[in-house]
């Protein structure tokens, strides 16, 4: 039998899963139920990855121990998996005894193979957070086009690639000093000594998609392979290296070895061997990651295993990007949508089926499209499949199926036949040839059942034999390609299960007709996709919370907006809590016509409580956009007549004038007709 380790790459603890992440969770998830569904053993792995200055600096901020802020992330992300119907057969965390202990392993056997050597590093270093930073964390003046406020490696403005070290008046975002000059020994990896392996192992043709192993030869395998800086000085959150104190494991090092480690805890819970999995060459290990994190698992990571004698992957399987409505994803346009807010509107199996739709085994990115993305549920989910079932089982419940399989001119064979097509474009990761074939499919025995139209037969009581073959046949042909998408739909399976009275466990099942049981009652199984709904969760999307977008590090502003407009003279608490401020939700939004700057808006207070005002946005923000999301109102100012209407209050906004003009919201949670304190 087929051994096959299954994983997709650990997501980070410091933030919350997204739509773009599940691309890559839905994609293995379907790939490993497939592989199950075949028959072969087959194990989902993953895990959080838990280490590095970035988990380090938001537990400082949010006032947390690291271990308490990545305890909870590990819920939320596995909360999210769950809502998706997304199964592991264990997630773990790098930050365990397991990935500890395989750390030790393999550096130990680096270096004994000689591969680690030892050099200082230049880096700038904050004084007052007691910390290097990294590139990220320093902001200062460009050296070659003296445009200020750039980050540590890069120019925005000219291009220019430098080290933090030449930046002029370089800041620490971290506390907003200037940093020092420090220097530090750090361990390197010397993978060059590995080159000639990496050549064959990338260029074999058999692990890696042709046109990953063909940007490897063009970027990095066409010149010496630089060392790769696996240590950090403290303080790092991280493990401590064990034969160099004050130094940690740079999180790139640990986290692929979490990959090893979460299937140490595996093995241990449920009796297995390790050796099988990860040191036996029948078990094949198939890694899922995004295009951004090639390099890693292509050159550092085939390079770790090679050395410390561990199974190297059969395949990295790599996916593109997901895009929404042709760009990336944004968080003021809304579409930066949380797996957790997706869920509050819209069922898994939707996005499931879409993207299944629409992954293939290239390494292109995909988009998001919610016109097309509606269509296609409903058209192909609801409309196609579901209506098989939904247009038999009810005159099928009395009768049950036949004992004989009718004549269907083909019909069941046909589709039975397509098996063989579907299981190879589910295999090599082509989902969306594989839902091709399933929707003519489909297609086909929808036209037989409207040819046969049982709600005819129904009427005429002499045909009710003729009526129970017909349901029999548009039946079995509905279970057939519920059993096919079973891996994208393991929902309808259940439901399919359920209705027939016959767990779905097996790919083959789709081969041989059910016949002469009895019919269970039809629930209905799936509901169209409402526009307003994925409106609804685009407007909850663009909610700007605190909590789901921290920025990786604390920003340096400068005073221009407070040169621009100075303070306002002192006023007293009394003054201020005159004003009554309100959380109101967007009910509806219109142009204003004729006027240049005006969008007249209808904002809820809860119940029936209303305000019509009048904003100066128009131009800023479109109307659609608005409709839906929270803002922040002035409740109690005295109506005002104006030359459109009149005006109810006020939404707050910030801006610097000259057109510039950005809502506030509040954080997610908030409820219309809440006060502002
Ligand atoms: N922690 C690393 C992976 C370590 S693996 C040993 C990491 N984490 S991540 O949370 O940033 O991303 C997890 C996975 O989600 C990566 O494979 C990444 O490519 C994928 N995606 C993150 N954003 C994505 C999109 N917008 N679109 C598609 N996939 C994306 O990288
Ligand atoms: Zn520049």
């Amino acid at each position: 039998m087929r051994r096959i380790l299954v994983t997709s790459a650990l997501p980070y603890a410091n933030g919350h899963i997204h739509i773009g992440h599940l691309v890559e969770y839905l994609q293995t998830d379907i790939w490993v139920r497939f592989q199950k569904l075949r028959g072969r053993r087959c194990v989902y792995i993953c895990a959080d990855d838990t280490h590095g200055t970035a988990i380090m600096i938001r537990a400082r901020q949010e006032d947390l121990g690291e271990e308490e802020l990545i305890a909870r992330m590990k819920r939320a992300h596995i909360d999210d998996f769950a809502g998706f119907d997304i199964e592991f057969d264990h997630y773990g965390s790098t930050n365990s005894q397991a990935t500890r202990e395989v750390c030790g392993q393999v550096w130990a056997a680096l270096r004994k193979a000689g591969l680690i050597e030892q050099r200082e590093v230049t880096q700038l270093y904050d004084a007052q957070a007691g910390t290097f930073l990294a590139d990220r964390f320093v902001r200062g003046t460009c050296l070659k086009c003296n445009s200020p406020n750039q980050y540590g490696d890069s120019c925005d403005r000219c291009g220019a690639h430098y080290s933090p070290t030449d930046l002029i008046d370089p800041v620490s975002t971290l506390s907003n000093t200037k940093p020092e000059i420090r220097t530090a020994d750090h361990l390197f990896v010397n993978i060059e000594k590995l080159h000639g392996f990496l050549d064959d192992w990338t260029q074999g043709g058999k692990h890696l998609q042709p046109e990953v192993a063909n940007y490897l030869k063009g970027h990095f395998l066409c010149e010496p392979l630089r060392d790769w800086d696996v240590s950090r000085p403290a303080p790092y959150f991280g493990f401590e290296i064990p034969d160099s104190p004050g130094n940690y494991w740079y999180v790139w090092f640990d986290a692929p070895i979490g990959y090893i480690g979460s299937t140490v805890e595996w093995c241990r819970k449920h009796d297995e061997r390790f050796d099988d999995w990860w040191r036996c060459p029948e078990t094949e290990i198939h890694h899922f990651i995004g295009k951004d994190i090639t390099y890693f698992h292509t050159l550092f990571w085939p390079a770790m295993l090679k050395a410390a004698g561990f199974s190297l992957p059969e395949k990295v399987h790599i996916h593109g990007f997901l895009t929404v409505g042709g760009e990336k994803m944004s968080k003021s346009k809304g579409t930066f949508i949380r797996a957790s807010t997706y869920l509050d509107h819209l069922a898994p199996a939707y996005l499931r089926y879409y993207y299944a739709s629409k992954l293939t085994a290239r390494m292109d990115d995909i988009d998001l499209n919610f016109e097309e993305f509606a269509a296609k549920v409903n058209a192909d989910m609801v409309g196609n499949i579901v209506n098989l079932a939904s247009r038999t089982a009810r005159f099928a419940e009395q009768t049950g199926l036949s004992a004989e399989y009718p004549d269907d001119d083909g019909l069941f064979d046909k589709a039975a036949a397509d098996g063989q097509a579907i299981a190879e474009a589910y295999e090599s990761g082509d989902f969306a040839r594989a839902i091709r074939i399933i929707m003519v499919a489909g297609d086909r025995a929808n036209q037989y059942v409207e040819q046969q139209a049982p709600w005819n037969l129904r009427k005429d009581p002499t045909k009710t034999d003729r009526l129970r073959d017909v349901c029999t046949v548009g039946l079995n042909l509905f279970r057939q390609l519920a059993i096919y998408l079973a891996p994208v739909l393991p929902r309808l399976a259940r439901q399919t299960s359920e209705l027939l009275g016959e767990k779905i466990e097996s790919w083959d099942q789709s081969q041989k007709p059910l016949l002469g049981t009895p019919v269970g009652k039809f629930e209905h199984m799936m509901r169209r996709v409402d526009p307003r709904q994925v409106e609804a969760m685009v407007a909850a999307g663009a909610e700007p919370t605190e909590d789901d977008s921290p920025p990786e590090s604390v920003p340096f502003d400068n005073d221009a907006p407070l040169l621009a407009e100075p303070l306002a003279e002192t006023i007293g608490f009394d003054e201020f809590a005159k004003v009554d401020l309100r959380v109101a939700r967007v009910l509806s939004a219109e142009d204003v016509p004729g006027a240049k700057k005006l969008l007249k808006l209808t904002l809820g207070l809860g119940g029936d409580n209303r305000r019509e005002v009048f904003a100066g946005i128009k131009g800023v923000y479109k109307p659609e956009k608005l409709v839906g999301r929270l803002v922040i109102c002035a409740a109690n100012l005295a109506p005002r007549k104006m030359k459109f209407g009149t005006s109810e209050g006020m939404i707050v906004a910030a801006g610097g004038g000259g057109g510039e003009v950005y809502l506030l919201a509040p954080d997610h949670g908030a409820k219309p007709g809440q006060r502002v304190h």
